[in-house]
This record gives structure tokens, C-alpha cells and sequence, in this order.
């Protein structure tokens, strides 16, 4: 019967049948508890989810054959500023070392497509994750192909209305952890095997950044690597044998004392979907490692972090410029914010995750 109707109407009936067989999907993975909860959550999201990945893209694998961009091609520390470079060469970016236009015109011949990974769990979801996506829209990656990755424990809570129309990104349900501990430490794991199942073919850059901190200035091309590690706001001035690394020599993240280069910042890590991918494993491998020895490291996955990039240095560096707490008083190097620290209320946050 479907052949002798007018073709608009065939259209419908085609939007009807797929709209139907999306809903019954997306119902068989997470069940909703009625009807008002699935048009809020699942609705909503999926209508947002076609909108917004009405354009499609692929990560461009230019980046392998044609030549890369050399440091010196882009980064110009000025001679007065101190701590621009590790002893094993790779840039620390500040703010004012880099030359933005040569970035973008590299990349407007190479296009690539640039993935955030964020979690929002329990109260987090609601206090944190729309300053978060709101900001990420207007100044992470600006002009480039984004795709931010949100792992939520319920969908309904998504804070859909600040999803700009020209971001795409793809909500996942995670399991909640009855520890906040144990959210960040599964994160590895959930981040590696989402790398797996699909990220690996859709973006050429990866970040992970924690939920509860917010953009305040361009976040851009100059933090793309192929290993990117963040220096941690309380820590980048001190000497190495204060840094809060485990030292408990049967935690697998243990740092002897007077080792290291810097104290990372676990709120912010990225570079290619295969090295941040072999980051996610190794520390997820060292923390149940851990886990069956009875052992929890001082910080958690930062910890395993920092002796990650302890044995397999990272390719670049962000100044506290990109992480910064600003409830330290302002230090004279610290010229452009680029992500400033919620002020932390665990007291709220962290209790009954
Ligand atoms: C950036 O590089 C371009 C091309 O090399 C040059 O014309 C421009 O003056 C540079 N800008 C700055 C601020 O150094
Ligand atoms: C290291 O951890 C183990 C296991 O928890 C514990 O038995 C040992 O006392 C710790 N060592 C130090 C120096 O704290
Ligand atoms: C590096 O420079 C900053 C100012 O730009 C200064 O506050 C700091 O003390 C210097 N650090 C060292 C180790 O020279
Ligand atoms: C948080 O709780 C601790 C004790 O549980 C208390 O000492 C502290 O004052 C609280 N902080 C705030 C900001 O309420």
C-alpha cells in the first residue's frame, strides 16, 4: 500500500518506522521508569543527538603522511620567562608562547576533529556539568570539529539546553560507584574502553578533564600533542621532594623520593586516542594491581597518572594557565586563565555520591 502514497507521506511513514526503532534501542539499553521520564531524557536527547550530528566527520589520517608541526614551527617562548621547556625537550605552554595563526593555518589544511571526555556522576551532574559543556561551547577547540563525550549516571539530568547546535556530542550511562575514589579510578577504565569501542575512529586528539572547572579563555590548538600533561597549580614552582606522589614502595605508583620532574594535574589529560589509551590501561592496570595488595594510592588515579608520566614523559606540557585555582593568590606568571577551579564544595559533592 506503502507505493501508491504520495512520496511526502512515505517520508513520514519512513521518519515514523525509524523514529520507533530508535526509541525501542534506546529503551532496551536503559529502561525508563515512565512516560513523562522517557520524554524528558530520552526524547530530548535523541532529537539532540540527530540535530546535532547532522553533519558528519572523520578523523583525518593526514596527520601521519604529511610533515608535522615542529615546536619551532609555532612556539616562541619569550626570553625572559623561565620553565618553557622540559630536560627532555618538550614544550611547557604558557599563554604568550605560541603563535596562534600558524597553528590555524596548519590545521585548516590538516582537519581534525578533537574529542572531550567528561564525567558527571551523582551531584556533580547537577552542579557542575552545565558550567562545564556551556563553557567548553564557547572556548574549547573554537572552530574546530569537537566531540565531547559525556559519562553521566542519568540521562534525564543532562543539561540539554546548552548544547550548542555547532558541538556534537554523545551521552553515555555509566554505572555509579558508591566512592568518588572509585568513580575517578573506574574512569580509566571506561575512558580505554570507549577509546576501543569507537573514539579511536572519531577524533585525531583526545582530552579527559574533570567535570568541576569551567573555560574562561581560548583553550586551543596550542594544547594539542601526542602526550599532553598538566602541571598542578599547587605544585609547579616547588622542588620535586615535595610533591605528593605515593611513596609507599608496594603501591605500583610509587615515586622514590627525589624523582620526578613535575606533579601533574589528573583534571586535565590528553594527546592521541592510542596514547591516551595506553595512559587509561597502565593506570588502570596499576590501580587494581594495587587494589588487590589492599593498596590505595595517596591521590587515587592521580597518583598512577603521575608515575605514568614519570616513566613515559609526556610530549607536552600546560602551564597552571590551563588548570588554575584561583583561590591562590595571583602569582606574577599567571597571565591568562584559560580553566579556573570551582570553588570545591566536597562537603556537598562528595557526600552520598
Ligand atoms: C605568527 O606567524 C606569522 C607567520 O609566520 C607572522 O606573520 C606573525 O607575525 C606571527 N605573529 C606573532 C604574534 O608573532
Ligand atoms: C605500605 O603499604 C602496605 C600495605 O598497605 C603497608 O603494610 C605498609 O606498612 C606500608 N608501608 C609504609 C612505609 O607505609
Ligand atoms: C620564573 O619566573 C617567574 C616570573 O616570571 C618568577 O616568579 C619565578 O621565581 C622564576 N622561577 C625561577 C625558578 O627562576
Ligand atoms: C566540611 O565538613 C567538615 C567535617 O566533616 C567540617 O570540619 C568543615 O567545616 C566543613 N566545611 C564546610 C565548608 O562546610
Amino acid at each position: 500500500m506503502i507505493f501508491f502514497m504520495p512520496p511526502a507521506s512515505k517520508l513520514i511513514i519512513v521518519f515514523l518506522i525509524v523514529s520507533l526503532s530508535f526509541f525501542i534501542l534506546l529503551h532496551l539499553n536503559a529502561p525508563c521508569k515512565s512516560l513523562s521520564d522517557f520524554i524528558d531524557s530520552y526524547l530530548k536527547l535523541w532529537f539532540w543527538q540527530i540535530w546535532c550530528n547532522s553533519w558528519h566527520y572523520f578523523p583525518s589520517r593526514y596527520l601521519k603522511t604529511q610533515p608535522k608541526l615542529q615546536p619551532s614551527d609555532w612556539f616562541y617562548p619569550m626570553s625572559h620567562m623561565n620553565m618553557t621547556m622540559t630536560t627532555w625537550s618538550a614544550p611547557i605552554v604558557w599563554h604568550n608562547t605560541y603563535n596562534e595563526s600558524v597553528l590555524e593555518n596548519y590545521y585548516a589544511e590538516h582537519k581534525i576533529t578533537v574529542g572531550l571526555i567528561v564525567f558527571a556522576v551523582g551531584r556533580y551532574l547537577d552542579y557542575y556539568l552545565a558550567d562545564f559543556l556551556m563553557s567548553a561551547d564557547e572556548y574549547f577547540m573554537v572552530g574546530q570539529r569537537v566531540i565531547i563525550y559525556v559519562m553521566l549516571d542519568d540521562f534525564s539530568r543532562m543539561p540539554l539546553k546548552y548544547l550548542s547546535r555547532f558541538r556534537t556530542f554523545k551521552v553515555f550511562e555509566i554505572k555509579r560507584e558508591p566512592r568518588w575514589q572509585d568513580i575517578s579510578m573506574m574512569r580509566m577504565k571506561i575512558i580505554s574502553d570507549h577509546i576501543v569501542d569507537h573514539i579511536q575512529y572519531e577524533v585525531d586528539f583526545l582530552f579527559c578533564m574533570d567535570v568541576d572547572q569551567y573555560f574562561q579563555n581560548n583553550y586551543g590548538l596550542e594544547t594539542l600533542g601526542e602526550s599532553v600533561a598538566q602541571l598542578h597549580t599547587y605544585w609547579y614552582r616547588k622542588n620535586p621532594i615535595s610533591f605528593p606522589y605515593e611513596r609507599n614502595q608496594s603501591s605500583e605508583a610509587y615515586i622514590p623520593m627525589g624523582k620526578g620532574d613535575f606533579y601533574y594535574h589528573a583534571a586535565v589529560f590528553g594527546g592521541t586516542p592510542t596514547q591516551v589509551l595506553d595512559i587509561t590501561t597502565q593506570c588502570f592496570e596499576g590501580i587494581m594491581k594495587d587494589k588487590k595488595k589492599n593498596i590505595e594510592a595517596v591521590w587515587h588515579d592521580e597518583s598512577h597518572l603521575n608515575k605514568y608520566f614519570f616513566l613515559h614523559k609526556p610530549t607536552k606540557l600546560l602551564s597552571p594557565e590551563y588548570c588554575w585555582d584561583f583561590q591562590l593568590k595571583q602569582n606574577s606568571d599567571i597571565n591568562v586563565v584559560k580553566i579556573g577551579w570551582h570553588m570545591k564544595s566536597y562537603n556537598f559533592t562528595r557526600q552520598k555520591l
